[in-house]
């Protein structure tokens, strides 16, 4: 081998060192939200790598799938003075096989299972639940009847999966939303019975009925009241005491017709939304037929605008839950950013919980001088957007700096 080969193999060796060396330092301190990815295990905790397309946005940048949990956050407030995160027909998970071992045709309107949402932070789960099979099963139906191939699992299964993440995270409170199709006496209460459930149940005599505030979370953990459950059907709160789910909640349309910029009506089996002696308010925000590529768009910048809509439309509320299909889609902070908000209005009265001083008094804010988590749309001009795509390169600010640096060293070592 000539000398002259071997040196430049020697500064070959030396690059590809440096090069390791850098990846360590640039790859083991995650990426932040915004930045630039190929994989989601580049993003930090709480982060996925997600493009959103139906926002012109196909580069792929590390978005949020975690809300801030409020009552590490603000302690010990009325139930009602919180804001959950909510997903829509948690159980629809678009990758499942029916149970029954047929093919599923239904819709889907999740990716992840129960316990991994409870794991990012979701508290409200909306379940249909039907008789099938001498059973209780979670299905996607028509006709208030079950299928085969509308038929996802027996629901204990999936009230197994809270009653784990209960047992386990002892200072947590969940919220089920059954969308109630089950004829068969006692049929709910026998399998919140055998899957360990009733232990947390919330009674609905600690309900309030005239719009006063719900019990403090500390008091509602210390009493193990963790779990709070709403049925469709008015008759079940008389005979098997599960809360009619519109005598404590308003709630607005659903379906595309919630989704309409400007207006939040009520839907038919709720009470208008300024129902000031109902104490709780869910916000729906999802299309008739789940979408899995356009609801990052709709989880982002429209879901906040239809917030701010609600909150006039509903005496000056902000929601309790927001659901949403798809709750990881987004481009940048989406359905998480949203319950941010809401919960930094609910709990001190600032823009974002994040902004919340300890024991302060209301409405003082510990405002970032860099503005938080911008959308990923930058300079697309997705309506209703008010970030700009300068805001989004000084929250950038740190990193491409530091990597100029590092490629700077290298330069510098070859021609050494
Ligand atoms: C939430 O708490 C604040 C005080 O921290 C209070 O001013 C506000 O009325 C409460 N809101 C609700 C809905 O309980
Ligand atoms: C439906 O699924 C059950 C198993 O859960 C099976 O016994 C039955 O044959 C299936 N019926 C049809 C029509 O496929
Ligand atoms: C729930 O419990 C698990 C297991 O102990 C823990 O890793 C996790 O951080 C807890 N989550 C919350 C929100 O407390
Ligand atoms: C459910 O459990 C409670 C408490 O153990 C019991 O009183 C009740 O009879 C059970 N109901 C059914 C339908 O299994
Ligand atoms: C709640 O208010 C509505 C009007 O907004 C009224 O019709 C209803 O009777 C009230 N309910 C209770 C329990 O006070
Ligand atoms: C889903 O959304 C994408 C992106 O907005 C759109 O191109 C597509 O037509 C939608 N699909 C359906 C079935 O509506
Ligand atoms: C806020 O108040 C609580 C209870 O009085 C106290 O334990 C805590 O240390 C206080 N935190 C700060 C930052 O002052």
């Amino acid at each position: 081998m000539k000398r002259t080969n071997f040196i430049i193999m020697n500064i070959k060796i030396q690059v590809v060192f440096i090069l390791i060396t850098v990846c360590l330092f640039a790859c083991s301190s995650g990426l932040q939200i915004g930045e630039t990815c190929s994989a989601n295990s580049q993003c930090d905790a709480g982060l996925l790598c997600e493009t959103c397309a139906a926002n012109g946005n196909t580069r792929s940048r590390c978005v949020r799938i975690q809300p801030l949990n409020p009552t590490s956050k603000v302690k010990g407030l009325a139930f009602n003075n919180y804001t959950w995160l909510t997903t829509h027909n948690s159980y629809a998970l678009n990758s499942a096989k029916s149970a029954t071992g047929s093919a599923l045709i239904t819709q889907f309107n999740q990716e992840d299972t129960v316990t991994n949402q409870l794991k990012n932070g979701v508290r409200g789960l909306m379940l249909d639940m039907y008789d099938f099979e001498n059973d209780i099963w979670l299905c996607h139906s028509i006709d208030g009847k079950c299928f085969n191939f509308t038929a996802f699992q027996p629901a204990i299964n999936v009230l197994k999966e809270i009653q784990v993440f209960l047992e386990a995270n002892r200072s947590e409170i969940v919220t089920i939303f059954i969308e109630d199709y089950v004829t068969s006496p006692q049929g709910l209460t026998k399998i919140f019975n055998a899957s360990g459930l009733s232990t947390y149940w919330f009674p609905v005599s600690r309900m309030p009925k005239n719009g006063g505030d719900w019990p403090t979370v500390d008091d509602m953990v210390q009493k193990n009241q963790r779990l709070v459950v709403f049925t469709s059907k008015s008759s079940k709160e008389a005979t098997e005491g599960i809360a009619y789910q519109w005598r404590y909640v308003v709630e607005n349309q659903y379906g595309d017709d919630g989704m309409k910029a400007g207006s939040c009506p009520n839907r038919a089996e709720s009470p208008p939304m300024n129902t000031l002696n109902i104490s709780l308010v869910l916000q729906n925000y999802f299309p008739t037929n789940p979408n899995e590529s356009q609801s990052c768009a709709d989880n982002s910048a429209p879901l906040i605008s239809m917030m701010e809509t609600c909150y006039q439309a509903d005496g000056k509320r902000w929601p309790n839950f927001i659901a949403v299909d798809f709750y990881q889609r987004s481009d940048g902070g989406g359905a998480p950013e949203a319950v941010d908000e809401a919960n930094g209005h609910l709990t001190c009265g600032c823009d974002n919980i994040a902004y919340c001083k300890a024991n302060a008094t209301f409405g003082t804010c510990d405002v970032p001088p860099i503005s938080p988590p911008p959308p990923a749309s930058a300079g697309s001009g997705t309506p209703g957007s008010t970030q700009s795509p300068t805001s989004n390169t000084a929250f950038l600010g740190g990193r491409p700096l530091q990597l100029r640096w590092l490629f700077g060293a290298i330069l510098a070592l070859l021609w050494l």
